[in-house]
C-alpha cells in the first residue's frame, strides 16, 4: 500500500504520466485490465489551461472509473501554477502532481519541467504556491538532477518534504540523459533513506520481476511504470499477482483480442476524424501484437489499410488465425 496523504494506493503501482499516450482511453483500458493503483494524466501546461486553451482543457476529462487519478501540471511561474492548481482542485481528481522532470526542450526553454531542478528557490516557490491552493494531496515528480555535475535530488526531495508534499516520484536518470543509459536504482534507495514521505521509484521497469527487484533493492513505497505499459498493458496485473504471492497471469489470446477491439471502439468514438483514429490504431496494434507469432505480418498489412472497419476485420482475422493454431499456448511463448 502506498499512502499519499489520506489516499491509500493499493496495489502500490502507478501509471507514469506520458504526453500523447496516457489519455482518457488509455487510462480506462489499464483500469479495466486491473492491477494499477494510481493513474496519471499526460502533463498539462499551466499556461495553456489558465488561458483557456481548448485543446489542453479537453485533456482534463476523466471518468470516475479511472480513480484514483492524478493530474500533472507544469510551468515556471508560481502565480500561473497556483491558478492552474485552482482549476485542478475544482475538477476533484484524487491528487495533483508537479512535473519537475520533463527534459523536452520546449518545456526546458520556458524553465519548467526539469529546468526547475536547476533553480531550487523557484521550485520551492512553485510548490508552496500550488500547495496553498489544494485540499487534495500534492506530489512532485523529478529526476536525479540536470546532469552528472548537478545531481541534487536529495535537496529537491527535502524541499518537497519541508513544503508538505505528500509523496515524490523519481525517474532515476538526469535530464541530460533523456532516456539513454540505465536508470540508477541505487539513487532511489538513497532518496528513500533520506526522506520520511513516501518515495515512488521510476525508470526501466519492463517486467514484473523488475518491479519486485525495485521494491526489494530500494525500499521504495511505490513503483511507477511508463513505457513498458505500451508493450504489455497487462504488466500492472502481473506485478499485482506477484505481490499477492501468486504467479503472474499471462494475457490469453481472446483477452488480447477483446481488449484490442474494445480499445478500437473507444479510439474511434473519441478521435476527431478517421485519420487520427487510424494513426492511433496503428500505433496500438504494434503494442498489442508485440511478441505474438505473425505479429509483424499483421503490422505490415495494416499499414496499407485505409478505414477503421478494414482494420477491425484484419485484427479479428489475425486472432482467429492464431486461435486455430494447434497449440496456442506454445505459440504465445514462441
Ligand atoms: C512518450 C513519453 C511521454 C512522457 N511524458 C511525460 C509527462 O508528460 N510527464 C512526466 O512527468 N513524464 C513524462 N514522461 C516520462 C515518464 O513519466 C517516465 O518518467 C519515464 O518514461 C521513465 O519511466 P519508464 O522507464 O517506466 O518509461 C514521458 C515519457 C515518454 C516515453
Amino acid at each position: 500500500m502506498l499512502p499519499i496523504g489520506p489516499l491509500r494506493i493499493d496495489p502500490p503501482l502507478v501509471l507514469a504520466p506520458m504526453a500523447g499516450i496516457t489519455d482518457h482511453v488509455y487510462r480506462l483500458m489499464l483500469r479495466r485490465i486491473g492491477g494499477v493503483g494510481l493513474v496519471t494524466m499526460e502533463f498539462i501546461s499551466s499556461e495553456a489551461i489558465t488561458r483557456g486553451n481548448a485543446r489542453q482543457l479537453r485533456k482534463l476529462v476523466f471518468a470516475d472509473e479511472e480513480r484514483p487519478l492524478s493530474i500533472q501540471i507544469y510551468g515556471s511561474d508560481a502565480g500561473r501554477m497556483a491558478a492552474a492548481a485552482d482549476i485542478v482542485e475544482e475538477l476533484r481528481p484524487d491528487a495533483c502532481d508537479i512535473n519537475m522532470g520533463c527534459p523536452a526542450n520546449k518545456v526546458l526553454k520556458g524553465c519548467a519541467g526539469a529546468a526547475l531542478m536547476g533553480d531550487l528557490p523557484l521550485a520551492r516557490a512553485i510548490v508552496r504556491a500550488v500547495k496553498a491552493r489544494l485540499t487534495i494531496p500534492l506530489t512532485v515528480k523529478f529526476r536525479l538532477g540536470l546532469d552528472p555535475a548537478r545531481i541534487n535530488f536529495l535537496d529537491l526531495g527535502r524541499m518537497c518534504e519541508d513544503e508538505g508534499v505528500a509523496a515524490v516520484a523519481m525517474h532515476a536518470r538526469t535530464a541530460r540523459q533523456m532516456y539513454t543509459g540505465q536508470a540508477d536504482r541505487s539513487r532511489i534507495a538513497e532518496l528513500k533513506r533520506h526522506l520520511a514521505i513516501p518515495v515512488v521509484g521510476n525508470g526501466d521497469v519492463a517486467t514484473a520481476e523488475d518491479a519486485l527487484a525495485l521494491f526489494a533493492e530500494t525500499g521504495c513505497d511505490g513503483v511507477m511504470i511508463g513505457r513498458a505499459t505500451m508493450k504489455n498493458p497487462w504488466i500492472f496485473r502481473q506485478i499485482a499477482d506477484r505481490l499477492a504471492g501468486g504467479p503472474a497471469r499471462e494475457a490469453a489470446l481472446d483477452e488480447r483480442r477483446d481488449l484490442m477491439l474494445a480499445h478500437f471502439d473507444a479510439i474511434e468514438a473519441s478521435a476527431h476524424d478517421a485519420k487520427e483514429a487510424l494513426h492511433k490504431l496503428r500505433t496500438m496494434t504494434g503494442w498489442y501484437t508485440n511478441g505474438l507469432p505473425h505479429g509483424r505480418a499483421l503490422r505490415v498489412r495494416i499499414s496499407e489499410l485505409r478505414t477503421p472497419a478494414d482494420f477491425r476485420e484484419a485484427v479479428a482475422q489475425f486472432f482467429d488465425g492464431l486461435a486455430s493454431l494447434a497449440a496456442p499456448a506454445e505459440a504465445l511463448a514462441s
